[in-house]
């Protein structure tokens, strides 16, 4: 895949919206050592100093043919790609929290920003990726939940984000080839799931917090927590685990 590094951009995923407005037709990996304005889920920034971590994002322009309910779970085959990648290339016990974080040590050392993007009628589907791999010293509304995965020296980062970024672009170059083709993913993903058999809680709109046990990923991705009052589904939206490890 073509591959663009800089050193400081605002955001590798603006940055893909910028160039697929300019004309981009080929998939595209834009990297970078740092982000001045790193994005987040739900309107929130992702904390992306230089030197310490890997902020990249995977531009692909669809075909006319192609919509974005094909690519539903390019965010679990993004969130798969990098479990393996950080557990093959860092030896993190790397695990997956549904939705989409990567967590290490009880920490999340990873996220995900899927977004769309269009030019005319023509859809682009960017995936941004943002792992602290050797990040420290986080902005204090995070340091509680978010981690680096360790020390590194700078030759270890250096190979390190050349292997992710292999591994991961060829995993998503696979799931963008071949998007139907989902039950592997899902597969993996349960299998990397640190929710699974944990007491979670969650809110729902209207509601008090509730708790249950996490029983099952669906294959439509969905989590299946088992409550006192039955069984709820949860599509969407953030669960708070409580009790875990
Ligand atoms: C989240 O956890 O809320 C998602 C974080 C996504 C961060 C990555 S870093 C690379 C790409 N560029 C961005 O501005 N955001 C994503």
């Amino acid at each position: 895949m073509k591959t663009v590094y800089y050193e400081t951009i605002d955001s590798t995923n603006e940055e893909a919206k910028r160039r697929f407005a300019a004309g981009e037709a080929e998939p595209l990996l834009i990297w970078a050592n740092m982000q001045t304005a790193g994005k987040g889920r739900n309107g929130r920034s992702f904390y992306s100093p230089e030197n310490t971590g890997l902020y990249f994002s995977v531009l692909y322009p669809c075909s006319s043919k192609q919509m974005l309910q094909d690519f539903i779970f390019v965010t679990t085959a993004a969130a798969v790609a990098v479990c393996k990648s950080l557990r093959k290339n860092t030896g993190a016990d790397a695990g997956i929290k549904w939705i989409n974080d990567v967590y290490v040590g009880g920490k999340k050392a990873c996220g995900i920003l899927a977004e769309a993007t269009y030019r005319g009628d023509e859809l682009g589907v960017i995936v941004g990726i943002g792992i602290n791999l050797s990040t420290k010293d986080f902005p204090k509304e995070i340091s509680d939940v978010a981690s680096g995965i360790g020390d590194f020296t700078k030759e270890q980062l250096h190979e390190m984000r050349e292997a992710i970024l292999a591994d991961v672009g060829d995993a998503l170059c696979d799931y963008f080839k071949n998007p139907s083709d989902h039950s592997a993913i899902i597969a993996s993903y349960r299998e990397m799931s640190v929710v699974l058999g944990k007491e979670v809680s969650f809110v729902r709109q209207g509601e008090n917090e509730i708790h249950g046990i996490a029983k099952d990923i669906l294959d439509d991705g969905s989590l299946l927590v088992a409550c006192e009052d039955g069984e709820h589904i949860l599509n969407s939206g953030e669960i708070h685990l409580s009790f875990y490890r």
